[in-house]
């Protein structure tokens, strides 16, 4: 397997889990990274939380050695508050601080953060300065295509960002109005490489090993991220592994294979959040990971009403039985 080096830190050139806040937590993360996501990055974390001392901020920011290399990714729209929550995150060793300029949400768009940026590049390159002085790792970049169709300046919004001190880039091939809709536009992934030359990392629409090899291909990036790609299915990172390196699709996953990355899954949430909360949060992910068996509208149905891990067992009986049958 290849590797490729951000400043320092080596991340094998397979796939990596692209930041998801309220999905990629951590026991999400650490399902992907136990079938090989080569790099992670944690749920976006707010700069002003972290320096206002706001507990849940500081709680997403916690590395679990398993996790590494993984990058903490912070967000904000003030340049002193980001270069004072790079420095204030060192004391976790971040392997990587990744600065989100990509959030298309209102609420962070409307504070002038996130994808808001793309539009105010001497603030975006002046946080790019501050997180680069004040942090003691590489810092990387993640944007869009560009605000609109009108605007699409990812290109030299790249470059700025690698005068600036940025390690390495990643470009999430969509625009800030398409939100997550339509397709990812490679061609500009491609463009960006072209551009720098530090690792880009390619990001939109990558699903299993043939579209990761695609992508790579097209765009000659150097790392390709997946996202919504990995819902209920953790081991697309193993999938892509195997078809990079033999060219042939993998077996499917079985039936009693899901049901146990599951359980093992929801388990893990429950350890990390209480059986309580955890459940809660588990509901989506079960809905995910039943997608396509027998009966799964009602199973998916079924999902919204798991309280606990009992409840959970029992669903996975009853998915078991029916299989067989
Ligand atoms: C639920 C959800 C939450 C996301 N949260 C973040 C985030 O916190 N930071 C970030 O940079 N991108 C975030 N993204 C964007 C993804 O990292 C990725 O760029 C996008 O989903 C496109 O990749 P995909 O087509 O593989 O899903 C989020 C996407 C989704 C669907």
């Amino acid at each position: 397997m290849k590797f490729i080096n951000v400043g320092n830190v080596k991340i094998e050139q397979t796939a990596a889990l692209a930041p998801m806040a309220s999905v990629a937590d951590k026991s999400y993360r650490l399902m992907c990274k136990g079938f090989g996501a080569s790099y992670l990055v944690s749920e976006m974390i707010s700069s002003k939380g972290l320096c206002f001392g706001d507990k849940k901020t500081s709680r997403l920011c916690e590395i679990e050695s398993e996790e590494r290399p993984y990058a903490l990714q912070l967000f904000g729209e003030d340049p002193y508050y980001m270069g004072k929550a790079a420095y204030m995150l060192n004391k976790y060793s971040p392997d990587i601080i990744d600065i989100n300029m990509g959030c298309p949400v209102p609420k962070i768009v409307g504070n002038g953060s996130g994808s808001a940026l793309m539009r105010l590049p001497d603030t975006a390159a002046e946080i790019c300065r501050e997180t680069v002085k004040n942090a003691d790792c590489p810092v990387t970049v993640k944007f869009r295509a560009g605000w609109d169709e009108e605007n699409i300046n990812a290109v030299e919004f790249a470059k700025l960002m690698e005068q600036c001190g940025a390690a390495a880039v990643a470009c999430h091939g969509r625009t800030r109005t398409q939100y997550y809709s339509g397709k990812a536009d490679w061609d500009i992934i491609r463009r960006v490489k072209q551009a720098v030359s530090v690792p880009v990392f390619g990001n939109g629409d990558v699903v299993d090993g043939k579209s990761a090899k695609e992508m790579y291909d097209y765009t000659g990036c150097d790392l390709v991220m997946i996202g919504r790609g990995s819902y209920g299915r953790p081991w697309v990172f193993r999938d892509i592994k195997h078809y990079l390196e033999t060219g042939e699709e993998p077996a499917p996953v079985t039936v009693e294979e899901k049901m146990t990355v599951m359980k093992r899954h929801c388990e893990l949430i429950c350890h990390y959040k209480g059986e309580k909360q955890g459940m809660k949060e588990a509901r989506k992910n079960c809905a995910w990971y039943v997608k396509g068996l027998k009966g799964s509208a009602r199973l998916r149905a079924a999902c919204g009403g798991l309280n606990t891990l009992d409840d959970l067992y029992k669903m996975i009986d009853t998915v078991l039985q029916a299989e067989r049958t």
